[in-house]
């Protein structure tokens, strides 16, 4: 099948998809019409899906004509809570709800492919799984479905995301890293109160507190080695009931990202040192709580990664087909990117000043030239059309 070319005859119907998708915005493990909505529009194709009684989302299968591997073609659905001021005329029905990362335009994306994969099933070497996977944005909304044995049988996999740092139109597959982990810590440091005007018969917890916030950005600039990408910021610090009272206690809490393994390892052991240490040196005593949440984004399988170029320069052209810096934020992919070896994330652009799509993901403003959405269907079904092709010994 031509994938792009069909693709674009069911541009209108993908967008109505999507149009549905944004407004029903629903939060991370409550996309119960999402879901509802995606599984009716895949019955009404004909094509088998799984749906859960404990869990939102849905996994679509098609069973190709010809025998051979199996590829997961996978889409988030789940929306953020922000009040939506994107001025589109499908806005969010559900107040302080809102898809502002894009969401939508995968899940609809992904429906686009189940019907090019479907129609073409017959020319198929093997079988193609669509996991419409919910809370994404919570970080660990990708563990459930392999954690429950839904993709035990994946041999490779492909994961997109919309992406405003390049033009609509282009599509960027590199090799190595492209998305960071995300971990996030709590730490808790306990002194003695006393007055305000008489510190000296305390134990100040707040400046215990300061002396560890600073200290820790020496993991970044001497611990780890300076060719590794590495961020550690404190986002909130509480501590205090009033202004002339020394408060015993500051909790503080934070996120640590990079792309490299060896960084990610070595954080937790040298933050539990500097903030036991400076706790002790004044004083104070302290205690770490380390959350290990998503590993980075690599894309590992070179060879995987030249047939999704491939696929990208068939779809959007050679020139659209871009390379690009990797990101500091991360994606659940990551967690089924660690179990199935062969896999592969990409970006699909959608900045474009002329229709205005100028604003990041996660903004209220956010929204995209819906031009690129049969872009993303044809992307999704040529990948796994060509991966199941080539590993099954043909050409794609
Ligand atoms: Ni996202």
């Amino acid at each position: 099948m031509n994938y792009i070319s069909r693709a674009r005859e069911l541009g209108g119907d993908i967008a109505a998809h999507r149009h549905y998708l944004h407004q029903h915005a629903e939060l991370s493990y409550q996309e119960k019409e999402t879901t509802a909505y995606l599984v009716e529009q895949l019955e009404k194709l004909g094509i088998p899906v799984k749906r859960f009684d404990d869990y939102t989302g849905c996994i679509a299968i098609i069973q190709g004509g010809k025998p051979g591997k199996t590829v997961m073609l996978r889409a988030d659905i789940d929306a953020l809570p922000i009040q939506e001021n994107s001025g589109v005329e499908f806005e969010s029905i559900h107040p302080g709800v809102m898809h502002a990362c894009g969401h939508d335009c995968h899940a609809a994306m992904l429906l686009g492919a189940a019907q090019l994969l479907w129609e073409s099933r017959e020319e198929l070497s093997g079988t193609v799984k669509l996991l419409f996977q919910a809370a994404e944005e919570v970080f660990v909304g990708s563990h459930y479905y392999w954690d429950k044995g839904h993709l035990s049988d994946v041999d490779a996999a492909l994961g997109m995301h919309v992406w405003p740092d390049l033009p609509s139109g282009t599509l960027a597959v590199i090799d190595g890293p492209i998305m960071a982990s995300c971990d996030n810590f709590t730490i808790t440091v306990h002194g003695v109160s006393a007055h305000g005007s008489q510190p000296n018969n305390g134990r100040d917890a707040i400046v215990a507190a300061s002396a560890i916030i600073t200290n820790l950005q020496t993991i970044v600039s001497r611990v780890d080695d300076p060719l590794h990408s590495l961020v550690v910021s404190i986002g909130t610090i509480k501590a205090g009931t009033q202004f002339n009272i020394i408060t015993d206690t500051a909790v503080m809490s934070g996120t640590v990202r990079t792309h490299s393994p060896e960084a990610r390892a070595l954080v937790e052991p040298a933050m539990r040192q500097i903030v036991q240490g400076t706790a002790q040196a004044l004083g104070c005593t302290a205690e770490v709580e380390y959350n290990y949440l998503e590993p980075p984004v690599i894309n590992a399988d070179t060879a995987l990664n030249t047939i999704a170029r491939t696929a990208a320069a068939k779809v959007c052209g050679q020139e659209n087909v871009r390379s690009c810096t990797p990101a500091m934020g991360s994606e659940d992919f990551s967690y089924l990117m660690e179990k199935i070896p062969s896999s592969l994330f990409a970006f699909l652009g959608c900045w474009d000043e002329e229709a205005g799509c100028v604003h990041p993901v996660h903004n209220e403003k956010f929204r995209i030239n819906e031009e690129i959405l049969p872009l993303g269907a044809a992307q999704y079904a040529q990948f796994a059309a060509d991966y199941l092709e080539q590993s099954a010994g043909g050409e794609a």
